[in-house]
């Protein structure tokens, strides 16, 4: 398989790194900063040689070279400074991967593609509505994330192994992040049975404030986005057909068209195989109305 990372700053070769040690395929590093891409995959490839792993790490200032790529992962843009939000990078970044996107168009039209750039739900739709995709081939990465933050806290709160949580985050990747306690479960168990209501609405205010911590301490999330994003490819590239948090355009699911948002989708060969609707309470449906209409918002100001 080849895999390109449009964006080759910490995020993307993280992303990049983390699909080269699951063995996925030979990974590109693409970015406009002569040098970076090719550094980053020269750095790479000296940690595969050592734990004797064959795939190849590129990289290239030349989007040229993403010709016959397999996925493209969408990484490029600014980052959020501390005190902003995802939301604050819409106009930046939505120009930025507009530009992004006549390069896909030409050099890898028939290409499964990641988005990760934020604000994450609304550029995953302008990617996909840009190059006129199927909604099987074009994902967004937030979910994922969210709900690998999501994971740690219950494990801290309960004291239980991370390997035995099995957990659900869906809406917006942003402000209206929705972690599913009722859809959460430690061994099998409920996770309502571990937790009282007053520690579900901390532990759902913590999984939305944690990436913004981060930020203010290291500068940028990029451990956890990478391997969010290699675990979506894996199932994938594996047809593993598992249901994972991903950002997908919905054609009346939950009641909702023309839209981008997080939701449990099955990934498999084709990509975005299936969304499945759970029926979300009161109080959940309120936060995803507040997710979509969010969204829509942001939609609205792309001329498409
Ligand atoms: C985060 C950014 C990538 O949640 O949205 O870390």
């Amino acid at each position: 398989m080849n895999i390109t990372v449009i964006g080759a700053g910490r995020v993307g070769s993280s992303v990049a790194l983390n699909c080269s040690l699951r063995e996925l395929g030979d990974v590109l590093l693409l970015d406009i900063v002569e040098g970076l891409p090719q550094g980053e995959a020269m750095d790479i490839n000296h940690q595969l040689a050592e734990q004797g792993i064959d795939c190849i790490a590129r990289g290239s200032n030349n989007y040229e070279d993403m010709r016959g790529s397999d996925f493209v992962i969408v990484v490029a843009g600014v980052g959020r400074k501390p005190g902003m939000t995802r939301m604050d990078l819409l106009k930046t970044n939505a120009d930025i991967v507009k530009g992004v996107c006549d390069k896909i168009k030409n050099y890898a039209p028939d290409s499964k593609i990641i988005v990760v750039t934020n604000p994450l739900d609304p550029l995953t739709y302008l990617v996909l509505k840009s190059l006129g995709r199927k909604r099987t081939q074009v994902m967004g990465m937030g979910g994922m994330l969210d709900l690998s933050r999501f994971k740690e806290h219950i494990s801290t709160v309960t004291g239980i192994s991370r390997d035995s949580i099995q957990a659900m985050v869906i809406s917006e990747h942003g402000e209206n992040m929705l972690p599913l306690v009722r859809f959460s479960s430690l061994g099998g168990i409920p996770l309502t049975e571990f937790i009282s209501t007053e520690q579900s609405k901390d532990l759902a205010t913590k999984t939305k404030g944690i990436a913004a911590e981060v930020i203010s301490l290291k500068g940028a999330t990029v451990y956890a986005p990478g391997n969010a994003v290699s675990t979506m490819v894996e199932s994938i590239i594996k047809n593993k057909k598992a249901i994972l948090p991903v950002s997908a355009l919905l054609e009346g699911e939950y009641g909702y068209n023309d839209v981008c948002i997080g939701v449990p989708c099955v990934l498999g060969h084709e990509g975005m195989e299936k969304i499945i609707e759970l029926k979300l309470d009161e109080s959940e449906k309120k936060v995803f109305d507040l997710g979509v209409q969010s969204v829509k918002n942001a939609i609205q100001s792309f001329s498409l």
